[in-house]
């Protein structure tokens, strides 16, 4: 069995790629180093929010397979590497995995295949870390006997709007024959694809598009500790400047960044900077201190309120609403409800959460979110989901600290 394309790391970004090749027509083989991922895959099972069982089954029934033996890499035209880069100790990204995969490729790469990295990483990574692993265990030449490229994933976790196929796909090729080779490969199953000079200017696009997001949401989380002690709402400020309808985009403070994207990637293009050029890049380590304090600026706002009425936070019942970290979906990876929870403890709180997404959690769960919100001491809105009713809450609760500017008049706290 021959297959149009393998996908290496069957997580929340190499899955959905997967299925939308397969909704293309093309034959896809799923790898993966985890065992248990591969079987429950195989069995139609999902471990990814936007995919269901329902679509995996779909996928198995027009011919996805799973596999973790590495041989069969061999019988793909095009190998797409989609494993996680978590921050190593140093701050830069630890490419383990990604060798991992490299490796496993190179030991099973044929004349003619194309490779394509769309891990988040820094700028090189494609050229310098990968390419000489492929040659080296292939003995081919990038360029001359395979091609390769990157292609950074623009996954949007819960965006009902966007998806795989109408989100436009920025390629960059090791030469110019490797963009045009993943252009096309791309372009089967993308409505846009958008080529680059190289694969350096492909992955630092990534990591732009991501620092802009922190830097910006640093801009206003710093707006908002300032203009709470001058009396100033930031969110009606923001809400006016965002009536112009050209040169401004509205970012929103909150109780901080999560996800495995804004506060991770920003940190592979400082520490490329620092290390490769000994200098820092100091707008996202500016950014990084800001957005890294915002749980223990929430966690101080909550004790003043409570202070405010006479009462210490030290044995106060304290309610989370939301610990994932966005609306709407389960996924908790850096979440700031954790470091918040953690700072509410030590001063003392009792802390109990609700979630509509989330059953287990580091502090005890309530079902009863009316009864929970009308006894607690004060109750915190960290994550918007969209069960919430915010004002209503409010109305029902002794102290709501809102940290996501949904509430109105002047039941709530707002951040
Ligand atoms: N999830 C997102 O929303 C998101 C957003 C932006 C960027 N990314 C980037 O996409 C990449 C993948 O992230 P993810 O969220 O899909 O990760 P994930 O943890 O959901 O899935 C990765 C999968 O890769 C597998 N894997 C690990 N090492 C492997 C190897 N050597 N060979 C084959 N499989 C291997 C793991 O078992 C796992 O199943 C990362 O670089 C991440 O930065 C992800």
């Amino acid at each position: 069995m021959s297959y149009d394309a393998v996908i290496l790391g069957l997580g929340y970004v190499g899955l959905p790629l997967a299925q939308q090749a397969l909704r293309a027509g093309l034959s896809v083989l799923g790898y993966d180093v985890n065992p248990a991922v591969v079987t429950a895959l195989g069995e139609g099972r999902s471990h990814v929010d936007d995919l269901s069982d329902a679509d995996v089954a779909e996928m198995v029934a027009s011919g996805f397979r799973t596999t973790v033996d590495e041989t069969l890499i061999a019988t793909a035209d095009v190998a797409v590497i989609c494993v996680p880069t978590p921050l190593s100790e140093g701050d830069g990204p630890d490419l383990r995995a990604v060798t991992g995969a490299a490796e496993a490729i190179g030991r099973n790469l044929r004349p003619g295949m194309l490779v394509v990295l769309e891990s988040t990483t820094y700028p090189g990574t494609t050229d310098d870390v990968v390419r000489p692993l492929l040659e080296r265990l292939s003995g081919l030449v990038a360029g001359r006997d395979f091609h390769l490229a990157f292609s950074p994933e623009r996954i949007d976790p819960g965006n009902e709007t966007f998806g795989p196929r109408n989100t436009p796909k920025v390629v960059g090729g090791y030469t110019g024959a490797c963009t045009e080779r993943v252009a096309a490969f791309y372009g089967r199953f993308v409505d846009t694809v958008v080529r680059t000079r190289g694969t350096r200017e492909a992955e630092t696009a990534k990591l732009l598009e991501n620092t802009y997001r922190h830097v910006n949401i640093a801009l206003v989380n710093e707006m908002a500790r300032f203009c709470h002690e001058l009396g100033i709402d930031l969110w009606d400020v923001i809400h006016a400047a965002s009536t112009k309808p050209f040169g401004f985009q509205a970012f929103y403070p909150g109780p901080g960044v999560g996800g495995h994207c804004i506060p991770i990637d920003p940190n592979y293009l400082s520490h490329n900077v620092r290390s490769k050029l000994g200098y820092p890049f100091r707008f996202v380590e500016l950014a990084q201190e800001i957005n890294a304090t915002m749980p223990a600026y929430v966690a101080r706002r909550a004790q003043n309120l409570l202070n405010a009425d006479g009462q210490a936070v030290h044995g106060a019942r304290v309610l989370l609403l939301g610990v994932t970290y966005k609306p709407n979906i389960a996924d908790q990876r850096e979440s700031p409800a954790t470091p918040l929870a953690r700072q509410l403890i030590a001063l003392g709180a009792k802390v109990t959460f609700h979630d509509p997404y989330v059953q287990q959690w580091s502090v005890p769960r309530t079902d009863d979110l009316e009864g929970a919100a009308a006894a607690a001491d004060l109750v915190i809105l960290v994550q918007h989901h969209r069960e919430y009713d915010a004002d209503h809450l409010a109305g029902i609760a002794k102290r709501f600290f809102d940290t996501r500017g949904v509430t109105h008049g002047d039941q709530a706290h707002r951040l």
